[in-house]
């Protein structure tokens, strides 16, 4: 874990890294706090540090901000709307835009990324562990109510509600782009749903007895994500509110959620040292043996380096974050602007 100090300028700046590995093959726990050093031997131990706080960190990323919050859930709803809805539905037309490219893509993620021995398995740091890690996520923390932004900054502790401020709510940080830029595209995207949805369906008993529409949510919920289908906190699906609720949801992780996470991997992990994929050695502290630190204490850069990822792990994950980032030749932009007259 680590630790960040939240500056005036409303920043974060690194304080301590805490390292900890559980008991393993008879080894009792071991842990240790790094912090940023001016003593030469602090500095390689800290870079050494981040490396592996990077290491979890992008893995995490790919496996579960990226893979499993917007490629993997959104799949059932992409089944749903082609088995429940005809293609002259206008919640069919409404959607149909956000979902090209994900079962493409997807189908091929599981061909060459995802799966057994490929390269998220050999080049990130959670390693044959990798599925399990996003099926643990799932299960553990996916809620389809708390997709929604406004639901997912409270829940992770980046804001509080607050009625007297923009969107209701108050930013913990107010530096982040993420939920600054966020919320305008969540705003934009829920007021062309509430048109869109007001023009089609004036009153709530369209939305109960249009088959079509509440077949599709109940495959959503019982067959989809049918591991889920007893869950408490799935929205009804009887008001047109309702209908705006859930689809302002499934829009803005097909948009703006899934391009923060997609499209900026190049230009924040292209370049490995900033943000190894894996850290492949521990920190030379963890197991002390005298031949390991005096050679640590000599050549400390050759420490950091085995510790990156190999040049074949470093330049297989620039190629792929590279493919990742490209963004497809037709595609079209949701705009946040406004004219007024
Ligand atoms: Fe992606």
């Amino acid at each position: 874990r680590t630790l960040f100090f939240l500056t005036p300028e409303g920043t974060l700046r690194p304080l301590a890294i805490e390292l900890t590995r559980p008991p393993i093959d008879g080894k009792p726990q071991w842990k240790q706090v790094f912090q940023p050093s001016w003593n030469a031997t602090g500095v390689w131990l800290w870079r050494i540090a981040r490396a592996h706080v990077l290491a979890h960190d992008s893995g995490y990323h790919q496996l579960v901000s990226h893979w499993l919050r917007t490629h993997c859930v959104t799949e059932p709803y992409i089944i749903a709307t082609n088995r429940q809805l005809s293609v002259l539905h206008p919640i069919y037309r409404l959607l149909h835009p956000h979902f090209r490219y994900t079962m493409e893509i997807n189908a091929l993620a599981r061909e060459s990324l995802i799966n057994s021995g490929g390269i998220i398995e050999t080049s990130f740091s959670p390693g044959k562990y990798s599925m399990e890690l996003c099926s643990i996520a799932y299960g553990k923390e996916w809620r389809f109510d708390q997709e929604a932004l406004p639901a997912d900054l409270i829940r992770r502790g980046m804001a509080v509600e607050d009625p007297t401020a923009a969107h209701g709510l108050r930013l913990t940080i107010q530096d982040y782009p993420f939920a600054n830029d966020g919320l305008l595209i969540w705003d934009a995207i829920k007021e062309w749903v509430s048109d869109y949805v007001n023009h089609y369906y004036t009153d709530a008993s369209l939305v109960q007895t249009d088959q079509e529409l509440q077949a599709w949510w109940t495959e959503i919920r019982t067959v989809g994500h049918g591991d889920k289908k007893d869950e408490p906190w799935w929205p009804e699906l009887n008001t047109t509110q309702d209908l705006v609720d859930i689809l302002t949801t499934m829009l803005w992780v097909t948009s703006g959620h899934y391009a923060s996470v997609n499209f900026g991997q190049y230009t924040y992990a292209g370049y490995f040292p900033n943000r190894p994929t894996i850290a492949r050695t521990n920190v030379p502290t963890e197991d002390p043996d005298d031949a390991v630190w005096k050679r640590f204490k000599e050549k400390p850069e050759e420490a950091l380096l085995r510790c990156f990822p190999s040049q074949i792990q470093a330049t297989t994950a620039m190629a792929v974050l590279d493919i990742l980032s490209t963004h497809s030749p037709d595609e079209e932009y949701v705009t946040t602007l406004k004219f007024r007259v």
